[in-house]
């Protein structure tokens, strides 16, 4: 049944750039700089970076040791890897579904990014006579059929990249896109900087505020970085453990795991400097949450010298960030349809892009049609993000952990020798006690605080 040999990445640095640029998404060029803003600057980075390396890359190296170890994705692969006549496999029903959710409303805002990135290519944004949030609210209240276009714009960009196949789609779509994205954001990370006023918000973003600082203040901004994390590896839905099927053996999965991890972190910091830059120099907060990239940000470009230039690259920039995201949530879910069903790569990318066509809809027309409809208080899409990264991304990788580390799941003997196998950095067996006990109570503690809060 499964005897067809499994199609390999071309490179190494296609497997790197592929998995990073899964991990590089809204989540480093926005969702990082506000939380950072917010929870202190840089006494936030310090502990991101220490709950990166200690927490964030254990998980992640279950993904990739489970999909890399199986050489299949999560539609077959514990199935192969459990003990003889476990159950393990039966959580794959119950993992895809996050992948799922992640499907039903990411690709709106990807469709939000382009809907922007043309309209300050044209102009239209930039009208003087409306303040950049009119603006922002007539797009998703009163134009929810551009909204939806733009949405099966970037589902189409998707489906065409994995139709290709791994070495002819993703990798010849990611690997030049992560590229560009380094350098533009390079570019416009040095632009940025060299704006009257700058140095206030670098001094904002690097300087720690250690004034007043108590127990349960580090304990909430520990919080904020863990939920970065999660959020930011995309870890538990089976995103990674589809790329690591196809993987090669040559390089230990630790090495990787700390390239990706190091390319992660690297264009986050570099987002937050050019955001806080951009922000400061204009006098403008960067506490906006979720409306920072498409009204503070808007407002900035308006006013700024060669703002509409900077404002069309800012959102080229975030459109590569996010859709190499969702392509391999994409991805995911169509080698999940693959592997447990049996059915070709061409089959599997028609019924997933046709799921992906219909379940969008209820988040684009979530602030017109359904503006009425809410979940505990939340908007639809904002109930979607909820749940996948707080439940389904959290569950997920405590589930892998355990099936790592415990015995009764694949094991943490047969984890090791998977993560160490290759050359490069290998984990010292001295780690393995703090895998198995101390990794699953951390993440139940994200668990239940993200339920709390
Ligand atoms: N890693 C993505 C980001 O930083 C978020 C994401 C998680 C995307 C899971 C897809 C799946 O934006």
């Amino acid at each position: 049944m499964h005897l067809k040999k499994r199609e390999q990445f071309r490179s190494r640095l296609g497997v790197i750039l592929a998995i990073a640029s899964s991990a590089v998404g809204l989540g480093n060029v926005w969702r990082f700089p506000y939380i950072a803003g917010s929870n202190g600057g840089a006494l936030f980075i310090v502990l991101y970076i220490l709950c990166l390396l200690f927490i964030g890359l254990p998980i992640l190296m279950t993904e990739l040791s489970i999909g890399r170890g199986a050489h299949k994705s999560l539609g077959h692969a514990m199935d192969d890897l459990q003990p003889a006549g476990s159950k393990w496999h039966y959580f794959k029903y119950f993992i895809v579904l996050g992948a799922i959710l992640i499907c039903g409303y990411y690709p709106v805002i990807i469709g939000w990014v382009i809907y922007y990135f043309v309209g300050l290519f044209d102009g239209f944004l930039l009208d003087p006579s409306k303040t950049s949030k009119e603006v922002f609210s007539d797009f998703v209240t009163n134009k929810p059929a551009d909204a939806l276009l733009c949405t099966y714009v970037a589902v189409f960009f998707c489906a065409a990249c994995s139709w290709l196949g791994i070495k002819k789609g993703i990798e010849r779509t990611t690997k030049p896109m992560m590229i560009l994205l380094l350098l533009f954001l390079v570019l416009l990370c040095g632009y940025a900087i060299s704006l009257p006023n700058a140095e206030k918000g670098l001094e904002k973003f690097f300087v720690p505020e250690l004034t007043d600082l108590s127990l349960s203040k580090i304990g909430s901004i520990l919080h904020a970085a863990l939920g970065q994390v999660f959020f930011t590896l995309g870890c538990g839905v089976g995103i990674i453990m589809a790329y690591a099927s196809y993987m090669g053996k040559k390089k230990t999965i630790v090495s990787e795991s700390l390239i990706v991890c190091g390319i992660d972190t690297f264009v986050a910091i570099l987002a937050g400097v050019m955001i806080f830059a951009a922000c400061y120099s204009q006098g403008i907060g960067v506490d906006a949450g979720v409306s920072l990239v498409f009204q503070s940000m808007v407002e900035i470009f308006k006013h700024m010298p060669m703002g509409q230039f900077f404002g069309v690259s800012f959102f080229f920039l975030l459109f590569i960030a996010a859709i190499t995201s969702i392509i391999s949530v994409f991805e995911s879910v169509v080698s999940f349809g693959i592997d447990c069903f049996n059915i070709s790569r061409k089959k599997s990318v028609l019924y997933v892009s046709i799921i992906n066509v219909v379940i969008t809809v209820p988040a684009v027309y979530s602030f017109s049609t359904f503006s009425n409809v809410s979940f505990f208080g939340q908007d639809i899409i904002t109930f979607e993000d909820f749940v996948s990264s707080n439940i389904f991304m959290v569950l997920g990788s405590l589930l892998f952990a355990v099936f790592c580390y415990s015995r009764y799941g694949w094991g943490i003997n047969n984890y090791m020798a998977e993560i160490n196998e290759g050359h490069g950095v290998k984990l010292p067996n001295f780690f393995r006690n703090y895998l198995r006990y101390v990794i699953p109570i951390f993440i139940l503690i994200v668990f239940v605080t993200g339920i709390m809060s």
